[in-house]
């Protein structure tokens, strides 16, 4: 014990009057972060957090994993922490976090986050994620929503079309759309694409109380009903309206046919935002943001969250100086201005930001103080990964026609959820 304090208090001082070796030095202010943000607008947000801790002597070493809603990554992160080789930090989605923690693999930040009040701050709701058995283990950087439309606006000019209010007028528009003869809906035709717009479908059709019914209780009369059967087919109606090449198109591909012209629509997270904001787009001017229509006064959200891996103590105050900066309000701000989700904290101002993103943070507001503040089944914030999982697997069949009809889908999706549970 003595020795060790006594090889602790050298090592301190040799690092504290710079004596430490160049290797040693770099590897203990070192940022390794895994994360899935090699899009225009997520690798122009991930910048500001980048830029933040360069000024505070930070290095940052990027372990990118290319592929929307990170299920590549994922498996990159579960070989890294399974070969003993965890990164400093994560990025990770809801559930994922909490099957690291339970495994005992995460670092304990708990005096920084009682020190910083983040209790009182991050809504209650995403601390079930930031924290194991009351220790805080990851750190929330925003909240980001499925329930948008991102619309061209010079196209929506041309056709003539109008905010659509609820499930049959979007329906209406995209026929307008079609018969004005541009693509009405721009999709990406992945697994965790088609059930991310999915979500929104379902709320759409039956509401907050169906919603959390099917998908956060998994009740099986919510999964065998009428309105799951409805849900189907409403998604299947919106089938029709893509074009011929959408399978396996990346999202910010498809981002990029709306902001191009080329498409009406896209239905898609709040990340679609930073595409635009990437190319010099401006909300009301050139595009459009709505809630997918009849989810307004709802939010279904997905929060970017860091895991904090239990790294050795070298590595420790890397990790510190990445989770001090995450939960910054000034960088909170700059990284969701940029991103197009809104801060994770709920004392970030909403001054910085264009329309879409200011009522984006009144959403989230008002829905947490109604209760319509849930979890993204899509996006691992509603189950497990192995019941969100299943659950991109029956919608993907469906909407690929491997499932043909909307009776198929609600007995495989429930017999699917009830089997991975
Ligand atoms: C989501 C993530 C977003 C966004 C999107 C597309 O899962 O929460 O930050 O990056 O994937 O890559």
């Amino acid at each position: 014990m003595k020795i060790r304090a006594i090889l602790m208090a050298g090592a301190m001082t040799a690092s504290a009057l710079g004596f430490a070796s160049g290797a040693q030095a770099t590897d203990s202010k070192e940022v390794q972060m895994l994360h899935w943000w090699t899009s225009g607008g997520e690798a122009a947000a991930l910048n500001v957090l980048k830029q933040y801790l360069a000024k505070e002597g930070y290095t940052w070493k990027d372990v990118p994993v290319a592929g929307g809603g990170g299920e590549a990554a994922m498996t990159t992160l579960k070989a890294m922490v399974a070969a003993g080789n965890p990164p400093t930090a994560s990025q990770i989605l809801g559930y994922f976090a909490l099957d690291y923690a339970e495994a005992g693999k995460l670092a304990d930040i708990t005096p920084l986050a009682e020190k910083g009040g983040w209790a009182k701050v991050i809504p209650t709701a995403l601390q079930k994620f930031t924290t194991t058995n009351g220790k805080w283990d990851a750190i929330p950087i925003n909240i980001h929503s499925v329930n948008w439309i991102w619309v061209n606006k010079a196209v929506m000019d041309k056709i003539g079309g109008k905010d659509p209010q609820n499930f049959d007028e979007l329906i209406a528009l995209l026929d307008k759309a079609k018969a004005g003869g541009v693509i009405p809906l721009a999709l990406g035709g992945q697994p965790w694409q088609e059930a991310t717009m999915f979500d929104s479908v379902v709320m759409s059709t039956g509401g907050p109380d169906f919603y959390k019914k099917a998908f956060i209780d998994l009740d099986e009369s919510a999964l065998n009903s009428d309105t799951m059967k409805k849900s189907f087919d409403n998604l299947a109606k919106l089938k029709a309206y893509v074009d011929p090449n959408f399978a396996g198109r990346d999202w910010n591909l498809a981002t990029a046919m709306v902001i191009k012209g080329d498409a009406l629509l896209q239905v898609m997270g709040d990340w679609a935002k930073g595409e635009f904001k990437a190319a010099n787009k401006e909300p009301g001017k050139d595009y459009l943001c709505y809630r997918f229509p009849g989810t307004d006064g709802t939010v279904i959200y997905n929060t970017d969250m860091f895991a904090l891996f239990d790294v050795s103590a070298d590595r420790k105050q890397a990790q510190l100086a990445l989770a001090e900066a995450t939960m910054n309000p000034e960088v909170q701000s700059a990284f969701n201005v940029i991103k197009g989700s809104v801060p994770a904290r709920i004392d970030v101002p909403d001054t910085a930001f264009d329309a879409c993103g200011k009522k984006g943070i009144a959403d989230v507001k008002a829905a947490n103080e109604k209760g319509t503040f849930v979890g993204s089944m899509a996006q691992n914030y509603a189950q497990p990964p192995a019941v969100a999982g299943a659950y991109h697997d029956v919608v993907t069949k469906f909407f690929h026609g491997e499932i043909k009809t909307s009776d198929e889908a609600v007995k495989e999706l429930a017999a699917a959820l009830e089997g991975a549970k």
